[in-house]
């Protein structure tokens, strides 16, 4: 296996294990569970957001293709902002249920688009006419 198919599946796993987490973590937000920031869960989902970016870069490095170079990985990487930022607002600085709700649906939004643009190559996966 050469080191872009090992980056490649660790970048990928690190996608599902970030999304698996959203998931989760979203539904115990809107149950109003108490699992939600207490023990793993205060860095597990840190801890894998940061993986992904940093096997992004790597992957980003080995193939030659960079952010601000490459439309396509600068649209990704404003993406993996924008998520961030969106879900950090649903899961710590919304105050209602429905504002929950809805910054957890964005951010999953916004993630959908990330995914389409890294299997496009295309920063418009979907083929707009602006
Ligand atoms: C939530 C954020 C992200 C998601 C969901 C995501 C998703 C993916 C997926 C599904 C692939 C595999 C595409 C394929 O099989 O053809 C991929 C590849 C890749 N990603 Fe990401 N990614 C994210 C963030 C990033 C970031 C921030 C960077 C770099 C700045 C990055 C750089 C790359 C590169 C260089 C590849 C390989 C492209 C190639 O083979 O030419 N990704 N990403």
């Amino acid at each position: 296996m050469s080191a872009y198919e090992l980056l490649k599946g660790a970048h990928v796993t690190a996608v599902a294990a970030s999304y698996g987490l959203f998931l989760l973590r979203g539904v115990w937000l809107l149950r109003g569970s108490p699992r939600l920031h207490r023990g793993l869960d205060r860095i597990l989902p840190h801890t894998v957001d940061t993986l992904l970016l940093a096997f992004g870069l790597a992957l980003a490095w080995r193939t030659g293709q960079w952010p601000f170079v490459q439309p396509w990985l600068t649209a990704k990487l404003a993406g993996l902002v924008a998520y961030v930022l969106v879900g950090l607002w649903a899961f710590r600085g919304a105050r209602t249920r429905r504002g929950r709700a809805l910054g957890w649906a964005v951010a999953q939004g916004i993630f959908a688009y990330i995914v389409l643009v890294a299997l496009t190559r295309d920063p418009l996966p979907f083929n707009w006419k602006l």
